[in-house]
């Protein structure tokens, strides 16, 4: 009996074994704000990441619960919950990848802007706790406004002294993963082979996706289209606030777009070629100190951050009408940390 229930536990943990455990380095993801609406999914999406062998997971409230229940998954990462600011340097430590999302969400008739005065403190102190137990981690921004908090991350970072802008991360995958959908769905394409980068940043028309680049290239697309799935994209986020009608905003499909990103900043760590994905980081392409665009992920985090190709006259006007806004809200944060 022994012999046969070794021999079932060894052939169904045989495969993952050979292949990723075995051939993957260790690596440490925290996710602070794991027992929220984005928190809860994106853990059991980052347990099921064979790229993590550890997993802490952290909140003010409610985090042995989840981490209780998605330590049970048979999966490589080790997972740990820890509770409360006094736990915070713990989940931190060592670790190579910190995503967070934590802080309030949308209701509607609220732009992204008005969750800057509760969630900009949130960011602050965490950031400060990440620059004191783990300044080498990449950080994915989830909280919002990403436009601002991703500035008061690298502010704090500077006066901490820890500030690397290869690693600083706003998340912007979600406005990816919509622009695909949406234009699979209008141009009739298969939606698995879809790629259109989403450049800017990421609050309404600071949201710019480039379908003059998309791929599949469709030509059944008019202008009219083109404007129609720019605006649903810019408006993604609130459509769903809407329909949540008081119950937050996206959870799920932002726990999958932060998943995907999170784990290519996993497979840059790990060497892995070609790795490029939309993000807002400390950028040249434009005159603002911070933009989304493509970027490559390497060893060291963002190792380059590529330029927009070219765009049509739509496009080119949509970055013009994006700058004055993208700049006050960058402005905003680095006020928020030089004045606090
Ligand atoms: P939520 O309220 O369901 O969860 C937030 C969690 O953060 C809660 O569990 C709360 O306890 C925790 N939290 C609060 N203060 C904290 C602190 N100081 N330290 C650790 N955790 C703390 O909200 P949600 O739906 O998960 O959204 C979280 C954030 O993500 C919001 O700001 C939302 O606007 C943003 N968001 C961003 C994107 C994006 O594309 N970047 C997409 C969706 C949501
Ligand atoms: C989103 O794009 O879904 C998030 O930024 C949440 C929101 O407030 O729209």
């Amino acid at each position: 009996e022994t012999a046969l229930r070794r021999g079932g536990a060894a052939s169904s943990h045989l495969p993952r074994r050979f292949f990723s455990v075995e051939s993957s380095p260790e690596r440490k993801v925290a996710v602070l704000g794991a027992a929220g609406g984005i928190g809860q999914p994106l853990a059991l999406l980052m347990k099921l990441n064979p790229l993590v062998s550890s997993l802490a997971l952290y909140d003010i409230a409610g985090t042995p619960g989840v981490a209780a229940d998605v330590s049970h998954i048979n999966t490589r990462a080790q997972v740990a919950g820890f509770m409360g600011e006094e736990q915070l340097g713990k989940a931190l430590e060592g670790s190579d990848v910190v995503i967070i999302p934590a802080g309030v969400p949308r209701k509607p008739g609220m732009t992204r802007d008005d969750l800057f005065n509760i969630n900009a403190g949130i960011v602050k102190s965490l950031c400060t706790a990440i620059a004191k137990y783990c300044p080498n981690a990449l950080v994915n921004m989830i909280s919002n406004p990403v436009n601002s908090t991703v500035p008061i991350a690298a502010e704090v970072f500077k006066k901490a002294g820890t500030y690397d802008e290869k690693k600083l991360f706003g998340v912007t995958t979600l406005d990816v993963v919509r622009a695909k959908t949406f234009y699979a769905g209008k141009a009739k394409v298969p939606v698995e082979e879809v790629d259109v980068p989403v450049v800017g940043g990421h609050a309404g028309i600071t949201i710019l996706p480039l379908f003059s680049q998309a791929t599949p290239v469709s030509n059944a697309l008019t202008d009219e289209d083109i404007k129609a799935l720019t605006k649903r994209t810019q408006d993604g986020g609130t459509e769903v606030v809407e329909a949540k009608a008081g119950k937050g905003s996206a959870t799920l499909s932002m726990a999958y777009a932060g998943a995907i990103f999170a784990d290519a900043c996993l497979k840059g760590l790990n060497g892995a070629p070609d790795i490029v994905e939309c993000s807002f980081v400390q950028s040249s392409i434009t005159e603002l100190p911070f933009f989304a665009s493509k970027v490559r992920l390497g060893k060291n985090g963002a190792e380059e951050v590529l330029g927009l190709g070219s765009l049509s006259d739509y496009e080119k006007q949509g970055l013009e009408s994006l700058k004055p806004e993208l700049k006050s809200s960058i402005e905003k944060g680095i006020k928020f940390v030089q004045e606090n």
